[in-house]
């Protein structure tokens, strides 16, 4: 179908009818839905009516094969038009075979993994009936106390970049009609999300426009370049005005600036929410200002049907405004090929095929060893396979290794850490004992814990947040783990005994209490479907940790936000004596507890050689940066080879350092290998005071080295 043919369907469309197109519904709503199907928001009182439900666009959370064709074939029954449903769905970090979380999937800088991950993704939910998935979410995040930066990839928009171009390409792949095993991405939450003040979720954002462009907006940008199909509003605001109601935002720069196209949904209830924001007054004023500024779909409330048709006939909005909507939703209909198979991949047969296969499993495993960061090790790790283990922690047989977004996934297809383990050793060697549940615990459930510990040579504890304890809503103030785990920590601790620490959760957490007591920790995040078996992997040598942290982990929730590229202030901190008058605190350290880029392997890695091909460079001419690794010690192992740029005196003040590029390298023992980057004049621009992006002739200092702290410095000349 062509363009004039959607035209001429829209031409002979009821206003209600064009109206309904606009609106999506949750499963619930739907003739043939047997389920529930994913509830993420408020749903009370929402007055849909027969008609409406009849006449609207698309479903939110839909999926099973079965379910899926039995709500399109109720709806096409009724459709004058055969306008098919779109099914849309949060496939954030797998289907059912459930991958690692985002931030976790962050740490690998694997960004083929990524792809792979978000292949299989769109596989099984394509399978299912899916047709969109509301997913990559690529806001920097920088404040751990919000609960959703387990969604983001991180705090780096250069690495968020590509992270977001390898999720869209992923579950795009390269020709959406033909190829009924991918789902169309929607990028999210446009713009600005991971910024609320306080780290409180849904609280205000708010940045400069300059800031916005430089560190916010471009992953969001990547995604769209690499052709992601929709983009979802976020739900706060933007410079004093909600993003969902954001004219400047979304129809100049997202759509005029920007050229996008492609269909824009608000996030749920996001349009009703004008009001309480305080910029509608009422639910016909919240449809007409989230119209204008460019929003397509409402989800989930119902500000465009219960207003839109009067606001036409009374000449506050033109018709035209709904039309190019209306075009946008039926031209991604068509381009997913549902006029022609309404059903799509929907396929109860493949289903049963490619759901949790094991080729799936074996992907999500890889995906999840390489997602885990060894944060500390003394001598502890790898675990001899022949001695007693104790393990001991409310994540020692917990299903709860999936992740807040994973609501196809199920804890008993989960393996669990206990049953890694059992994998690699006799059992007979094994004791598991909780010890406490994740905030809660009995005084018995403690004995027994030290009791199994004693017995033992060494001791894993398993702990960490509960999913609920981070996600949507998931805010926290105080980012240690439960006060009773890190009294079970320190009762362990008085059997001095080795003790290795994993944890599982879903931000960087304040780890005193954690990494001072135990002689190994290993942050495996929410690791998905083969968690515990991939952490049996890393545990016992036949993986080698190689993650590497995309997210700053601070001293302590004081320095938060805190992130690596932060502006050097006009009195740095330069020496260790106590100076008053520089930027500092009293009672902790600038320094974060871990940094950006920061992750250590089972062996060891040596810098040498650090040097450029020349000492300036223009346009025309870029220089390349070389260093040399090798691995010093007695096993193979991946390192991530980073290079950071710093501007020395720009038109703005430039951070102290900005991930330019890295390399992962894989090095046998003894084996040295040259890393080498090439440094364009390209790579040196950005924002100016008139927002032209360019670069400033000057000094610069290039970083090369193992994390955004232990670096080797070259400096460089920028010529015109
Ligand atoms: C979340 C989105 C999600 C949507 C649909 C919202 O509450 O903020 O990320 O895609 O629900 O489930």
């Amino acid at each position: 179908m062509v363009e004039q043919q959607l035209n001429e369907i829209i031409q002979k469309m009821t206003l209600n009818e064009k109206i309904g197109q606009l609106i999506q519904l949750a499963t619930p709503f739907f003739k043939g839905a047997s389920d529930k199907g994913e509830i993420t928001g408020p749903m009370t009182g929402m007055g849909i009516t027969d008609e409406i439900s009849q006449n609207c666009g698309s479903v939110l959370g839909a999926s099973g094969a079965r379910e899926v064709m039995n709500i399109q074939k109720a709806h096409l029954e009724k459709n004058r038009f055969g306008i098919p449903l779109l099914m849309m769905a949060d496939i954030v970090h797998g289907f059912k075979t459930i991958f690692p979380v985002p931030l976790a999937m962050g740490c690998s800088w694997d960004l083929d993994l990524a792809e792979k991950s978000a292949e299989i993704a769109a596989k099984e939910a394509a399978v299912s009936g899916v047709h969109v998935t509301f997913a990559p979410m690529v806001d920097i995040v920088r404040d751990p106390r919000w609960g959703r930066v387990m969604e983001s990839t991180g705090e780096d928009p250069y690495l968020n970049s590509l992270f977001a171009r390898a999720f869209v390409r992923g579950f795009q792949g390269t020709n959406l009609t033909d190829d009924q095993n991918r789902v169309a991405a929607c990028v999210k939450h446009f713009a600005a999300y991971g910024a609320p003040e306080g780290g409180r979720e849904y609280n205000t954002v708010n940045m400069s426009e300059r800031q916005l462009r430089e560190s916010y907006l471009p992953p969001y940008k990547a995604a769209l370049d690499e052709g992601c199909e929709m983009v979802m509003t976020a739900f706060n605001t933007v410079d004093g005005i909600p993003a969902t109601g954001n004219k400047k935002l979304m129809r100049d720069l997202l759509r005029d600036e920007w050229g996008f196209d492609g269909v824009m949904i608000s996030d749920w209830g996001a349009v009703k929410e004008l009001i309480p924001h305080g910029i509608a007054e009422d639910s016909s004023e919240a449809a007409v200002k989230a119209l204008q500024a460019g929003v397509d779909i409402e989800m989930m409330t119902t500000c465009y049907v219960d207003n839109l048709k009067q606001l036409v006939e009374n000449g506050t909005i033109e018709e035209t405004l709904i039309d190019e909507a209306v075009l946008r939703i039926l031209k991604l209909k068509q381009k997913l090929g549902l006029f022609e198979n309404p059903y799509r991949g929907a396929d109860e047969k493949r289903e049963q095929e490619y759901i949790l296969s094991e080729e799936h499993r074996k992907a999500a495993r890889e995906a999840a060893a390489k997602s885990c960061v060894l944060l500390k090790n003394q001598s502890v790790l790898p675990l001899n396979r022949h001695q007693k283990i104790a393990l001991i922690g409310p994540f020692a047989q917990n299903g709860d290794i999936l992740g807040p977004w994973s609501w196809q996934g199920s804890y008993e297809e989960a393996v669990k850490m206990d049953e890694g383990i059992k994998m690699k050793i006799d059992p007979a060697l094994l004791t598991v004992a909780k010890g406490c549940d994740i905030e809660t615990g009995t005084e018995n459930e403690m004995n027994m814990a030290i009791n199994a510990a004693s017995e033992a040579d060494v001791i894993i504890l398993a702990l960490g947040e509960s999913s609920a304890m981070s996600g949507e809503g998931g805010s926290r103030a105080n980012i240690c783990l439960p006060d009773i785990q890190l009294q079970l920590i320190a009762e362990v601790k008085k059997l001095k005994k080795p003790m290795a620490a994993v944890l599982f959760n879903g931000r960087p957490l304040d780890l005193h209490g954690v990494i001072d007591q135990a002689d190994a920790v290993l942050e495996a995040w929410y690791p998905g479907t083969e968690g515990g078996a991939a952490i049996a992997d890393l545990l016992f040598g036949d993986a080698n940790p190689s993650g590497r942290l995309s997210m700053t982990f601070p001293y302590s929730v004081g320095q938060v936000p805190i992130y690596y590229n932060h502006f050097n202030t006009g009195r740095p901190k330069t020496s260790e004596e106590y100076v008053r008058y520089v930027t500092h605190y009293l009672d902790i350290p600038n320094e974060p507890l871990l940094p950006f880029g920061f992750g250590l392997s089972y062996t060891t890695f040596s810098y040498t050689d650090a040097m450029l091909s020349a000492d300036t460079m223009n346009s025309e001419q870029p220089i390349t940066l070389s260093v040399s690794i090798t691995n010093t010690g007695n096993v193979a192992g991946e390192e991530v080879v980073q290079l950071y740029i710093r501007d020395v005196a720009g038109e703005i003040v430039r951070p102290v350092k900005e991930l330019k590029a890295f390399k992962k390298i894989m090095l046998q023992p003894n084996e040295t290998k040259e890393a080498s980057f090439t440094i364009t004049e390209e790579q040196l621009r950005y924002h100016h005071e008139n927002l032209q992006f360019t670069s400033d002739a000057g000094t610069f200092i290039a970083f090369v080295g193992r994390n955004s702290q232990d670096v080797s410095a070259l400096t460089f000349k920028l010529v015109n």
